[in-house]
């Protein structure tokens, strides 16, 4: 086991690299099942949940092989259906494939995914589509398997704007019969890119990124090479972490345009960013330097300064173009010490607050009320031993950390290696006194 121990009080300063998008890379990886050929993905995250999406992949008979930042899929051989318990309940992205499978083989059968921490998370949503979609949806002994040959396409409402129910039934859609309709659907940029990179396998997919996703099936996909988009939600991170050190830093490689909520509300509370042309002296590390396609990731970056004492503002999480759920508890960590009463308030995830207690043992002045929670700007945060609870949850404890004072260890730091690529390295290259140690 492992821990970060973090000595607060240093103002961030420098530039970070932004890898690629978890949620994007994910999801993409499953859609690799709907041909039979090559597909050579880059600007991949080296991230826990990437290594065990490929473990599902191999699983069902596929050859994944990872170069750098590359990641080389080979579904010709794909001819298992089952994605089994050991995995899915380690990630609940792994129920992506689902859509895939079906398509692609008629059928499919995996493993129910289970509550985790933020809360119940049902899959009623992808199977009802499934079912809209004609296949045939049988639930015993924990999984869930689903079976037609040749689905129809048809119209599906989604009752909420689910990421992944969007991301498997459009998935689902490419090789069904004649055209379907996604209404409600989710407008999350990894939905779009999902959408691009079906396209350049020959999909024919249009409206992604709005509330309707409209899919003439086709009756094959082809091998392509693609590149994922930056991470946000890690970009978000970076942002809050230069905010609340009080920092400077530079962001290169993220898309200021997918940050707009965090960004309308950071700067409500005082905080500056702005986006300007790369100048050519990047200082990126060169491994950074080759973690993206050079181009897309030299042309813009985002200017992060927190000089002027920023304000309490109050969010409420949303489906993008919302406030980002994803970024709640890092939101709530900056809250924490900044002067003032501040309001967040959830409404993706039923139980999404079990940072809190953590920030209350280091001194932060937070209530929850029902989906509310009521922070009190502290003056100041104390570094505790902290433990983290979820993956956003760890990212929060960090940036609060990064302000207290005195040490913070951090337990439970597996989390953490889900979603976010070398973080003690960037941070430590932006100047903060952190290290990673055995227990
Ligand atoms: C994805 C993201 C996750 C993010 C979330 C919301 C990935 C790999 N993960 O998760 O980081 O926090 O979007 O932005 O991309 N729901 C149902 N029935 C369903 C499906 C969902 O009730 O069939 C509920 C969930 O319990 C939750 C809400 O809808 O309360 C949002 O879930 P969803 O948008 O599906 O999130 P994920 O795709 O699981």
């Amino acid at each position: 086991m492992e821990k970060i121990i973090i000595t607060g009080g240093e103002r961030l300063k420098g530039r970070v690299g932004i890898s690629g998008s978890k949620n994007a890379a994910l999801p993409i990886m499953a859609a690799t099942l709907l041909t039979n050929g090559v597909t050579t993905l880059s600007n991949i995250p080296r991230l826990k949940d990437v290594t065990t999406m490929a473990r599902v992949l191999r699983t069902l008979g596929a050859k994944v092989e990872f170069r750098e930042k590359e990641l080389k899929i080979d579904t010709t051989n794909v001819d298992r259906f089952l994605a089994p318990y050991n995995l899915v309940k380690t990630m609940r992205a792994s129920f992506l494939v689902f859509g895939p499978l079906l398509a692609k083989l008629g059928k499919a059968r995996v493993s129910l995914p289970g509550g985790c921490a933020i809360g119940s998370r049902p899959v009623d949503l992808h199977l009802r589509g499934f079912e809209e979609l004609g296949a045939e949806v049988s639930m015993g002994g924990g999984y869930t398997q689903v079976k037609r040959d040749g689905l129809i396409g048809a119209e599906i409402y989604l009752d909420f704007p689910s990421v992944g129910a969007t991301e498997n039934l459009m998935m689902a859609a490419t090789l069904a019969k004649g055209k379907t309709t996604i209404e409600n659907a989710a407008k999350e940029p990894e939905i779009v890119d999902l959408a691009n990179f079906l396209n350049k396998m020959g999909a024919k997919i249009k409206g992604a990124g709005t509330d309707t996703i409209r899919t003439i099936g086709v009756k094959e996909l082809k091998g392509t090479d693609y590149s994922i988009i930056p991470d946000r939600i890690e970009a978000g991170t970076y942002i809050i972490a230069a905010a609340i050190t009080k920092g400077d830093i530079i962001l290169e490689g993220a898309k200021i345009d997918h940050l707009e909520s965090l960004i309308t509300k950071l700067h409500e509370a005082g905080v500056e960013i702005e986006d300007e042309p790369a100048s050519s002296t990047s200082t990126v590390d060169a491994e950074e330097a080759s973690a993206g396609p050079p181009m897309r990731r030299r042309e813009r970056v985002i200017k992060v300064k927190a000089r002027r004492r920023i304000k309490a503002v109050d969010v409420k999480t949303m489906p993008y173009p919302g406030f980002p759920t994803d970024m709640q508890a890092q939101f709530m960590a900056l809250m924490s010490i900044t002067p003032g009463i501040s309001i967040i308030t959830e409404t993706v995830f039923e139980n999404r607050f079990m940072h809190v207690s953590e920030l209350l043992r280091m001194g932060a002045d937070i209530k929850i009320e029902g989906s509310s929670a009521v922070v009190k700007g502290a003056k100041s945060l104390s570094g505790a031993p902290v433990m983290a609870t979820d993956l956003r949850a760890s990212a929060a404890l960090i940036l609060a950390g990064l302000v207290a004072e005195g040490k913070t260890e951090i337990s439970r730091i597996y989390h953490l290696d889900r979603g976010y690529e070398r973080i003690v390295e960037k941070l430590s290259n932006l100047g903060a006194k952190i290290e990673r140690v055995k227990q």
